[in-house]
């Protein structure tokens, strides 16, 4: 039976690389259509690996992944989930395909057979979004790293995608740009695109409707981001950093300054503010 709210829905999924040591198992996730999670995780603990898995550039070894509900182990189907789920690598280099940027953000949608004149509309449209107008006919090559990484998420947004998957997308970007590409992951969202966004800054993840945290290829902890960015002890186990407001938070009550424990910077400001209007 085909779940049809379900962006994303996965089945006691197993992946091996090499056919011996499984860099996935038993996960179970459904990411509902329109939803924003946020994937944790330290090093190596399968975030790529779970990444490539929402849009069919992997296949399990065991279980079985619908996105869109189609499966994504039907070599039919992969065609059409790599152009409704879009990805953004880490690297914008491994994402690139051509040397001047109108061409790359085209080269999605010109394989959808779109047609001249809304092609030109939906580069020019997806420039704008990630603030890059004007940079049509630039060298890729010639382009900071920030720069690169904005024309490939320009590049997946010309495809009018129903999910995109950011993996780690954000850490090349200085402090504005991460925060102007995370203005416009919001902004999808509001416009109802699933977003998947792996990071390792808390900050991030507490944006999110939920976060899923895997440690070892297993999902260790998922919930809301106040449920599970305050769990400071459980973070630091599983090699994740303590938010900032988190770890402040439990540094004042211990001080016994009891403010609740927060996940976001403007909560902890708002609780302090009240605090000191009652004393
Ligand atoms: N192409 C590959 N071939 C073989 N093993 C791989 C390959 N890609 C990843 N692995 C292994 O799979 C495990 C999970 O890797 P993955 O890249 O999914 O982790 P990650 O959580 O994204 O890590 P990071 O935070 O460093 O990006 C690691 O042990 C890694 O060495
Ligand atoms: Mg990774």
């Amino acid at each position: 039976m085909t779940d049809s709210a379900a962006a994303i829905e996965m089945h006691d999924v197993a992946f091996t690389y090499d056919g011996d040591a499984f860099v996935l198992q038993g996960i179970d996730l459904r990411i509902a259509r329109g939803e924003f999670v946020a994937v944790l995780g330290g090093n190596g603990s399968g975030k790529s690996t779970l990444a490539k898995h929402m849009n069919a550039l992997l296949a399990p070894d065991a279980g079985r992944v619908v996105v869109l509900g189609r499966d994504a182990s039907d070599p039919e189907a992969v065609y059409a989930i790599r152009s409704r789920a879009g990805m953004v690598f880490q690297n914008p280099d491994d994402q690139l395909v051509a040397s001047l940027v109108e061409n790359d953000v085209a080269f999605g949608p010109e394989n959808l057979g779109i047609p001249a004149e809304e092609l030109r509309e939906r580069v020019d449209e997806s420039l704008e979004a990630v603030g890059l107008t004007g940079f049509q006919k630039r060298e890729t090559s010639a382009l900071s790293g920030g720069q690169k990484q904005r024309v490939a998420v320009a590049g997946v947004l010309a495809m009018h995608p129903d999910i995109v998957v950011l993996d780690e997308a954000t850490s090349m970007l200085d402090p504005q740009g991460r925060e102007s590409l995370l203005d416009l992951c919001k902004q999808l969202h509001k416009a109802g695109i699933t977003i998947v966004m792996i990071t390792h800054f808390m900050e991030e993840a507490a944006l999110a409707d939920r976060v899923v945290v895997l440690n070892g290829g297993h999902i260790a902890c998922e919930g809301s981001p106040d449920e599970v960015l305050s769990q400071a002890g459980l973070l630091e186990h599983l090699n994740l950093d303590v938010p900032f407001a988190c770890a402040l938070s439990l540094a004042l009550a211990r001080r016994g300054v009891d403010v609740g424990v927060h996940v976001r910077p403007q909560e902890l400001k708002e609780a302090l503010c009240h605090l000191h209007s009652k004393a």
